[in-house]
């Protein structure tokens, strides 16, 4: 398949695959895709730790509206970075239409993080949404195609309006996005919308029309995306249940073993054959961050693969280090434990919980946690009783929920993994004066295990070069030929 990708870094939120790790990927000649969930808050918090590096300055010097730029720089930069015990200042709510500043947040965040990955290269980089988080879809993907990104990658959910939005930003028009919204009956507007003119502070010239990979774990779904959505599907990845992060449920009626986590089975394979019958290119992902593995997914007519876990424990990774550095070790001691854990996410998806004392896993440390929810990503849109829009999380106190239509036992379990996945990217919010400050949850991929294939001479720390250097063993020449 030439001009795609034989390896694409999959996209890992929070800021797990920030700027840097993309940013090193494309430079070695594969795809760099950086994480698009929660940007604007991402921006805002590095913005209050002083931007060490300056490197979100040299992004903002770059973003062709200096009034937007200069606006959101005074809203959050301190110079030297706040004290330890403030809190980071809460941004408004995403909602079915979004106030102005956190817009104006929300197009720089997605615009900073894919012109740091794509700086010093000529080499595609993508960019990562989940479908789920459908709120900041309009102003993140403009955002984003501000910077130049080359491929939007989309997971946990069905795509179908994300095509026109693309088509549409390529001349600056106007583009809309329906917001699933649970109760709504015919007659409502639950149409979001978002027109660039009214940011633009100059004309521009038309703007690259991405590519568009959404995110896969079944055939129906793949056939449908290419018969149903509003324009140019360009390719799928096709996850496995084995990979890190959020995972399709399994299809029939749930089972699960004595762990609690989800089982699946032969339904849940995506077929091969019938995705080759397609005609478009794709990728798997789930266990592919291996040596060998590239050609047997090319034998397999896949045009690549897309590799998660492998990339989140390198050098170049944004989790936080003492993370980081504490589940290599597990990995190294044979004592890795991963769970999917099926009621942790609001998402209602099941999602990888990588075992680790002291984060948001162990039980004993999220229990004493209070039920806060000031970010919000994963809230749901319903109706109220008088058919206005309202957001809702099974994991904001039970009470509010309950009294929003919410079900008590759609509550249990749940964690506020919005608050511990931006702890995870080492930002995490301080609560009452820095006497509570939120912990992590880290997610990874069954692949975790192995990880230890990567670190060489002894070494407990490896790169993103080391992962790729794995993967494109066994791999022909023609294989490692860049994007
Ligand atoms: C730490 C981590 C975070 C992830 N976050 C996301 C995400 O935000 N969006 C998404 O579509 N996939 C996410 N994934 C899935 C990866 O993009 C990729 O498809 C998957 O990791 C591939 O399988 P592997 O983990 O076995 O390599 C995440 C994976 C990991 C390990």
């Amino acid at each position: 398949m030439d001009g795609y990708p034989k390896v694409i870094q999959g996209g890992m939120g929070v800021a797990i695959s920030g700027w840097r790790l993309a940013q090193t990927v494309s430079r070695l000649g594969h795809l760099g895709v950086v994480a698009g969930t929660a940007l604007d808050q991402v921006l805002a918090r590095r913005l209050e730790d002083g931007d060490p590096g300056g490197h979100c300055r040299r992004a903002f010097d770059a973003f062709p509206f200096p009034g937007i730029a200069e606006r959101v720089w005074s809203r959050y930069y301190i110079p030297g970075g706040k004290a330890p015990d403030s809190p980071y200042i809460r941004l408004p709510f995403h909602g079915l239409a979004l106030p102005r500043p956190l817009a104006e947040d929300c197009l720089l965040g997605n615009f900073v993080e894919v012109f740091l990955a794509r700086e010093g290269h000529a080499n595609p980089v993508g960019i990562n949404y989940l479908e789920k988080i459908q709120t900041p879809h309009l102003v993140s993907i403009y955002g984003a195609m501000l910077a130049g990104v080359g491929y939007i990658l989309m997971g946990a959910g069905i795509p179908l309006k994300i095509p026109g939005v693309l088509d549409a930003y390529v001349n600056h028009e106007p583009a809309t996005y329906p917001l699933y919204v649970s109760g709504a009956v015919d007659g409502d507007d639950t149409t979001m919308h978002f027109r660039p003119r009214d940011f633009m502070e100059c004309e521009l010239p038309p703007l690259e029309r991405p590519r568009f990979l959404p995110i896969i774990a079944s055939n129906v779904l793949a056939a449908t995306l290419l018969k149903k959505a509003n324009g140019r599907v360009d390719g799928f990845i096709i996850e496995g249940p084995t990979a890190g992060g959020h995972n399709a449920p399994p299809r029939g009626r749930p089972t699960f073993n004595d762990q609690g986590e989800p089982v699946y089975g032969e339904r849940d394979r995506v077929n091969l054959e019938t995705m080759r019958a397609l005609g478009v290119p794709f990728w798997l992902a789930g266990g592919f961050g291996g040596p060998d593995v590239l050609r047997q997914a090319l034998e397999e007519g896949a045009a690549g693969v897309q590799v998660g876990t492998a990339f989140a424990y390198c050098e170049e990774s944004g989790m936080r280090d003492d993370y980081k550095q504490a589940v290599l070790r597990l990995v190294a001691e044979g004592q890795a434990q991963v769970r999917t854990d099926p009621v942790a996410s609001p998402s209602g998806f099941p999602f990888k919980v990588v075992q680790l004392d002291g984060t948001a896993s162990d039980a004993s440390v999220y229990d004493a946690r209070p039920r806060v929810c000031d970010l919000g990503y994963l809230r749901e849109a319903y109706r109220t009783p008088d058919g206005r829009v309202d957001f809702r999380c099974p994991s904001e106190p039970l009470s509010v929920y309950v009294s929003k239509g919410g079900r008590e036992e759609d509550a249990v379990g749940r964690k506020c993994i919005c608050n511990a996945l931006v702890a995870t990217a080492g930002a995490p919010q301080v609560r009452s004066k820095g006497r509570l400050i939120e912990a992590g949850i880290i997610t990874a991929g069954d692949d975790l295990v192995g990880i230890g294939r990567f670190m060489r001479h002894g070494s407990t720390r490896y790169t993103a070069a080391d992962v790729i250097d794995v993967i494109m063993q066994g791999a022909l020449p023609e294989d490692s030929a860049p994007v």
